[in-house]
């Protein structure tokens, strides 16, 4: 897979207001701040096509992303979700965005796989736990991608590749270790996109 081009499409804040077209759609899900944003801006090489904030709880809408958009190319949508378990937002804001994030896996027609990322050096949580099961629950594929993985070193990112595995239950090549800081990953992030996107 090459991504030639990326293109910001729309955002939503309604789940009734998806957007309607003909592509698979990969979504980015993950924990508030775990890097969701930045790793759509190192996939598709463009420094400010997600905004990225220090802040959690920076993407508040469902935003869309077309990659590829020429007839010799494999297109399909990028969507960036808004992160969960962002312990400090108001109450009212987080029911709002954990129902915009369910809405839009129970109403999305085109969902292939659900990137879900967690950062690399932390246990998954419970929200990470529940969203996976959510996943399972209604047989929606995913990746499980760790981030931040220039935190750590080399024998610390082997460590702990092995430990979420384990903590999640997953096989070891099921687990996908990427920095959008220092652009590792890139190349086994791109083959599973075109595996996601063949089947
Ligand atoms: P929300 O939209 O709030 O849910 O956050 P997000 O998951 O989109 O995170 P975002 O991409 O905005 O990144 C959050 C912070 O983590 C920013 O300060 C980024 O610069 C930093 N960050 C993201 N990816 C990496 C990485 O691979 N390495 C390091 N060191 N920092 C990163
Ligand atoms: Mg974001």
């Amino acid at each position: 897979m090459i991504i030639k081009s990326s293109e910001f499409i729309t955002s939503v804040a309604d789940a009734k207001m998806l957007l309607a077209h003909e592509f698979s759609e990969i979504a980015v899900a993950g924990k508030s701040n775990v890097g969701k944003s930045s790793f759509i801006n190192f996939l598709t090489a463009s420094g400010k096509l997600a905004k990225t904030s220090k802040t959690p709880g920076r993407t508040r809408l469902i935003n869309y992303f077309l990659i590829n958009d020429k007839k010799d190319q494999k297109t399909f949508f990028l969507v960036d979700l808004p992160g969960y378990g962002f312990a400090s937002a108001p109450k009212d804001e987080k029911a709002k965005w954990e129902n915009l994030i369910e809405n839009y896996f129970m109403r999305s027609k085109c969902i292939k796989n659900v990137f879900v990322l967690i950062d690399i050096r932390h246990e998954p949580t419970l929200d990470d736990k529940q969203m996976l099961k959510y996943l399972y629950y209604y047989n929606i594929s995913f990746t499980l991608i760790a981030t931040k993985a220039d935190k750590l070193s080399k024998n610390a990112v082997t460590k702990r590749k092995a430990e979420i595995a384990a903590s999640l239950s997953l096989g070891l090549d099921n687990v996908f270790i990427v920095s959008s800081e220092k652009k590792t990953g890139k190349e086994e992030i791109l083959d599973r996109i075109d595996q996601i996107l063949d089947c």
